[in-house]
């Protein structure tokens, strides 16, 4: 369990991994520029006290922001220790397991995740958003954004052969295999109404894959997203692949080929290819709403 954890994370060369989140982080800061702050959508007023990044990675999201709130204390925890030489005084990196019980003392005002596919079981989400939930304080937010790994275009310039159309549902049959589904952003909204949450909101993106776009930002999303992916691809599909691809696990030198084909299906500006993505947002009921549901659910008869 503990190698599979590690391993769905870990590139031939963290560095680069590291890099992909970076430009990840720039990419959705850029995709949500027309809002005032793009870290995150859920209302969590001007002074929050406690927040919590889980699955950091580079720790970014938390430094930003530490840096917009210097009211509160950020924490960013990760099963690797992000590569930071510098972060503000507010902000605070643990190393830990999230599905571990967790000790922090102080409820807090909004857990944020984000890209973490196919991290958990159905049943470690499950207990993960039941962590959330316990751990904020009434009428305290959370927050996840999270890709699909499928790849669409709307103008059929996406050719139905091409190593790009299949290339999500292949990642999400190793996945199924591997017990870990990718269709988190399909997932999370259900899972966290299940947990309680209540006042759910959900934001749909479309992210090119590439510079196609005419449009001057989505241009630069889609060049961004393109950065990313070729940061990302052998980290994605390395371990996934050798491991549990079909119909049977593949050699490193059948992945080597297939990723070699997924560049230049990358750089053809011919596809106007993007990825769906899908952040939702949702609060814990607050004291009072929670004694109503309460009264309801222990009226004589119900
Ligand atoms: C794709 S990265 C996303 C990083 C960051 N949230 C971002 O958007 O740049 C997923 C992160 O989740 C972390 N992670 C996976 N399982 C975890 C667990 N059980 N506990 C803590 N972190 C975990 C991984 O180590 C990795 O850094």
């Amino acid at each position: 369990m503990w190698e599979l954890i590690i391993m769905l994370y870990r590139s031939p060369s963290d560095e680069q991994q590291f890099e992909a989140f970076e430009i990840g982080h720039i990419m959705f800061m850029v995709l949500d520029h027309d809002r005032e702050n793009p870290l995150h959508h859920a209302p969590i007023g001007k002074s929050p006290q406690h927040i919590l990044d889980i699955g950091t990675g580079k720790g970014t999201w938390a430094i930003d922001m530490a840096d917009m709130y210097s009211s509160a204390t950020v924490r960013g925890v990760d099963i690797f220790p992000p590569p930071v030489t510098w972060m503000p005084p507010n902000c605070l990196f643990e190393v830990d397991d999230i599905l571990r019980e967790w000790t922090w003392r102080e409820p807090f005002d909004f857990i944020h995740m984000r890209l973490m596919l196919g991290s958990f079981t159905p049943e470690g989400w499950d207990q993960l958003y039941k962590q959330c939930y316990d751990a904020l304080t009434p009428g305290g937010w959370i927050e996840q954004i999270e890709l699909d790994v499928r790849v669409y275009s709307d103008d059929g310039s996406l050719k139905e052969d091409s190593t790009l159309a299949t290339w999500g549902d292949n990642f999400i049959g190793c996945s199924d295999r591997a017990g870990r589904s990718l269709l988190t952003q399909e997932t999370m909204r259900g899972a966290m109404e299940k947990a309680g949450f209540v006042d759910v909101q959900e934001k749909l993106y479309k992210i090119p894959l590439g510079p196609w776009p005419k449009d001057k930002v989505l241009k630069e999303v889609g060049q961004l997203q393109y950065a990313h992916w070729i940061a990302a691809l052998e980290g994605w599909a390395m371990w996934l692949l050798t491991k549990f691809g079909a119909p049977s696990p593949w050699s490193t030198e059948e992945v080597q080929v297939y990723l070699s084909k997924v560049r230049a299906e990358l750089r053809n500006s011919r596809t106007h290819a993007y990825e769906p993505c899908r952040r939702v947002w949702a609060r814990k009921p607050t004291a009072e709403e929670e004694m109503a549901d309460l009264a309801i659910k222990t009226e004589p008869g119900v």
